[in-house]
């Protein structure tokens, strides 16, 4: 695992990324949580965005070839009592199938944490699977007092504090960029790419459970 964090490249993902990075999102994403996908899509949205933190959204490079990259967007906590703070949600995250369970998105979250502190942002704050985000430091929302508008505590509602002790003492309600609101428009997008099936497989019951189970 060492041998490739050490030619690792991360930077901002560049105009001439766009293509490579959708097709490698959809790549990674192809069947995991709905037969098909629409992350492709949703980071073809992001980049026009007025949420989208273009600075922080990270191409990883090995040997020349994009294996992984992180879409950043802005997103904030309030408080019933006024507070506000700004954060970041990070995703999609994505990994070449080839190249997951090798520390390159470990690489590219850690990064995108600096950057973030030094920003002056409180936390990163997603909708994911536990699984993948606790080793990282994430904790779930319900634990650092954060729900989502509805009040619910979903089980895949994780934050990485960015500057520990900021959220202390308040509940917090997170609100995430309307750009995670897919509008229509996904299989005219898809049908620029090859055909490939779609189908039902295990990961999606998986990551419904994710999102619908509640933390008490
Ligand atoms: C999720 C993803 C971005 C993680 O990137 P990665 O480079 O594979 O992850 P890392 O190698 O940095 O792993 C970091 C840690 O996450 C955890 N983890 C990652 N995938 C896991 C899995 N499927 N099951 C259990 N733990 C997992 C492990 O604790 C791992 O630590 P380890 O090195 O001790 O094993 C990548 O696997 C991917 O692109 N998956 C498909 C798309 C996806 O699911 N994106 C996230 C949407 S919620």
């Amino acid at each position: 695992m060492n041998d490739i964090m050490t030619d690792l490249v991360l930077r901002p993902e560049a105009p001439a990324d766009h293509r490579v990075v959708e097709e490698l999102t959809r790549e990674a994403f192809w069947n995991l949580h709905v037969p098909g996908c629409d992350e492709h899509y949703l980071v073809h949205l992001m980049r026009d965005h007025p949420d989208f933190v273009p600075e922080l959204s990270l191409v990883a490079i090995l040997d020349g070839q994009i294996v992984g990259n992180t879409m950043t967007t802005r997103s904030r906590l309030s408080s019933d009592d006024g507070g506000e703070l700004e954060t970041l949600t990070v995703g999609p995250v994505t990994v070449h199938p080839k190249f997951q369970r090798r520390g390159i998105g470990r690489a590219m979250m850690a990064r995108v944490a600096d950057a973030g502190r030094e920003r002056g942002f409180a936390a990163i704050i997603l909708l994911g699977h536990p699984h993948n985000y606790v080793g990282y430091g994430f904790r779930n929302g319900k634990d650092l007092s954060i729900s989502m508008t509805d009040g619910s505590h979903p089980f895949g509602l994780l934050a990485l504090e960015l500057a520990p002790g900021e959220l202390a003492g308040r509940a917090w309600v997170v609100h995430f960029s309307e750009v995670f609101e897919v509008p229509a428009g996904l299989d005219e997008f898809d049908a620029t790419f090859p055909p490939r099936q779609k189908q039902w497989q295990p990961s999606q019951e998986l990551y419904a459970m994710a999102l619908r189970a509640q933390l008490v």
